[in-house]
């Protein structure tokens, strides 16, 4: 089953937003739906944010078709519709480089998008899993943070493909899986996918993993991006910081796999990069809260950024 995809003239997606409690699917035709599904994390995750950007050049041109003023104001609310993951912008710009062709284009633009998502997962999952088996072994326990499975690409997914992977090949011995406040896209999506994988997994509080990591429970964190910048700096959903430290202090890989969609050579470091503050309401009702929904995680705290192409050993002085 594919996350989002474009079936009889509309986009189809999974409303993340409430599983694992309902397996919904959305059914949309204008662009003003498509932004609310991005904004609300109906579809949510970096490659699956690049379809939907794609997908959403496609809806638009069909809706403001004679109306070229109202197309381009389209296409740029769905590009700015969130502003982290490189993939929504690049997603847009790509299928919007088309319209000068015509709705045909377009739409077939955007299904490469996603075909190349199909193909960097696969990708993704047999690299990155050569690669845990060499540095931790046969069979390695992993910790992992928000979802990057399927329902954050296509198919398949990014670093929990490669856990997929791992466990396909017999060669996985333990899965924590932190919970991802505030929206809990790790116990809700991640653990969704596990089960349904049926793999053995525990949910962990976020705050838990540095202490797990030194306790000796996990043998790598292994996690995805939202946006990789020239200097190696990871840009990924807010907590990932705090286990790159505990991968640090306990002496075990810190590993990012995500495909070349995620790196942007445009962007220098992770300061350089907006980070979404999604408002109090998340997090408390109570007073007014500071939010960002991802965080910086510095290059020299990264062990290996593993992409579709390549394995860039950060650890060992190589460069993006
Ligand atoms: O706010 P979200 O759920 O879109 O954030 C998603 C993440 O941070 C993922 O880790 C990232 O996009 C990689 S997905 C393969």
């Amino acid at each position: 089953m594919r996350t989002i995809d474009w079936v009889d003239g509309a986009v189809e997606l999974i409303d993340q937003t409430v599983l694992p409690d309902q397996l919904t699917v959305l059914r949309i035709t204008t662009v003003a739906d498509l932004i609310a599904a991005i904004q609300s994390l109906a579809v949510r995750g970096a490659p699956a944010l690049g379809v939907a950007g794609a997908f959403g050049v496609a809806v638009a041109a069909r809706e403001f078709a004679g109306d070229p003023d109202g197309l381009a104001r389209a296409v740029r609310a769905v590009e700015v519709a969130r502003p982290t993951a490189v993939n929504l912008a690049r997603g847009v710009r790509r299928a919007a480089a088309r319209l000068d062709d015509g709705f045909e284009a377009v739409l077939a633009e955007a299904c490469a998008v996603r075909d190349e998502e199909i193909a960097a997962s696969e990708a993704m999952a047999m690299r990155g899993a050569d690669l845990l088996t060499e540095l931790c072994g046969e069979r390695p326990r992993v910790l992992t943070h928000c979802n990057t499975g399927g329902l954050a690409t296509v198919v398949g997914g990014t670093a929990l493909a490669v856990v997929f992977e791992l466990h396909r090949r017999g060669a996985l011995a333990g899965v924590i899986a932190s919970e991802t406040r505030p929206l809990l896209q790790g116990a809700r999506l991640t653990g969704w996918e596990l089960a349904r994988a049926g793999i053995d997994f525990r949910v962990a509080v976020d705050s838990a993993g540095p202490f797990l990591l030194a306790r000796g429970e996990a043998d790598a964190v292994i996690l995805g991006a939202d946006r990789i910048c020239a200097n190696g700096d990871v840009v990924n959903k807010v907590g990932s910081y705090s286990h790159a430290l505990g991968a640090q202090r306990a002496g075990v890989p810190f590993l990012v796999v995500a495909p070349e969609s995620t790196v942007d050579p445009d962007t220098p470091d992770g300061a350089a990069v907006e980070i979404e503050d999604r408002g109090a309401a998340e997090v408390t009702p109570y007073s007014a809260a500071v939010n960002p929904a991802f965080d910086i995680t510095p290059h020299d705290l990264v062990t290996a950024i593993i992409t579709d192409r390549r394995i860039v050993r950060l650890d060992r002085g190589e460069k993006l």
